[in-house]
């Protein structure tokens, strides 16, 4: 198999991202909910206040940018970047709804940022970095762009066998037709999700009170049904699996997605464990040499 570049990576994940911008838009009241405990997780390592400036890379449809943008007040403010347009236009529109004015959403590569050196008080990002083709790379840009003293907190998701809502999918597809073995050191969902991945890269980059936290939560679904729509209308990447099936195998990888789900049902719902890496680090205040950063 022969490996992308970079550039072809950074092309492919715009053009899936902006494919599901529409889905992210349906279902957005549904993952608000399920996901707001991560959302304030990441707030409170990136320790936010009031009058702070503060990036998110990767915001999507504005998470946590949003609540980032809540925080920080009108004398802070909070700049969300991502790769794809139409997923920003979705946190723009969410921003107005919610009459934030502290909020600016722009299109540009988490490698490499259009930020003076020292510009940001805190840097969030949730679900984004794993998908990075040059992650080291990104983390040198995070430490020139905050501020000595300033905060990154990441969340990343945790292995397969802890998220299961993710995994059924993969294992259902691989049931049904043939799968190259996914290149480990590849972009993807797991691509972060060991304890030290992203933590060993953060030290590297000379970033300081390293943490690195598995969080275990729940989010669940009306009906396995529920679950099958929402996952094809917003997984980018299980929706690029499910275009090399034809149209009986996607008819036996949905039964099979379905009955796997149903393992899960608890009461009237269908409630799955959910297990998310919390990776936070500080630029020291100090360089190596005693001199100021
Ligand atoms: C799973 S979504 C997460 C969105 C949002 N942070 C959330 O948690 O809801 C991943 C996002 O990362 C963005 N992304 C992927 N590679 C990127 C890159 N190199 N630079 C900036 N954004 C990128 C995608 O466009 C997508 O919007």
């Amino acid at each position: 198999m022969t490996q992308q570049t970079p550039e072809q990576i950074i092309a492919g994940q715009r053009q899936d991202w902006n494919r599901v911008a529409g889905g992210w838009e349906k279902w957005d009241r549904f993952f608000d909910e399920q996901m707001a405990c991560l959302t304030h997780r990441l707030v409170a390592d990136a320790r936010l206040r009031r009058g702070m400036r503060v990036l998110d890379l990767g915001s999507g449809t504005g998470y946590p940018a949003l609540l980032a943008a809540q925080t920080v007040g009108p004398n802070g403010g909070v700049t969300g970047i991502d790769l794809a347009e139409q997923m920003l236009d979705v946190a723009r529109r969410k921003a107005s709804s919610l009459a934030l004015t502290n909020v600016t959403f722009q299109t540009g590569d988490a490698t490499s940022l259009p930020f003076e050196t020292g510009s940001f008080d805190a840097i969030t990002s949730r679900f984004c970095l794993m998908f990075l083709p040059d992650i080291p790379k990104a983390v040198a840009e995070i430490a020139r762009v905050l501020k000595p003293g300033g905060w990154l907190a990441a969340a990343v998701w945790s292995t397969p066998d802890k998220n299961p809502s993710i995994r059924l999918s993969m294992e259902a597809i691989k049931q049904v037709v043939e799968l190259p073995p996914p290149d480990p050191t590849a972009p993807g969902i797991f691509r972060l999700a060991k304890p030290g991945d992203l933590a060993g890269i953060l030290h590297e980059a000379g970033l300081i009170d390293v943490a690195d936290q598995e969080f275990h939560a729940e989010w669940s679904y009306a009906s396995p049904e529920e679950y099958y729509v929402s996952l094809t209308e917003i997984a980018a990447p299980i929706q690029n699996l499910m275009a090399k099936l034809s149209a009986d195998q996607m008819r036996d990888v949905k039964h099979r997605i379905i009955q796997a789900a149903t393992q899960y049902q608890r009461g009237d719902r269908i409630a799955f464990p959910i297990a998310v890496r919390f990776v936070a680090a500080r630029k020291p205040l100090r360089d190596h040499c005693g001199t100021e950063a």
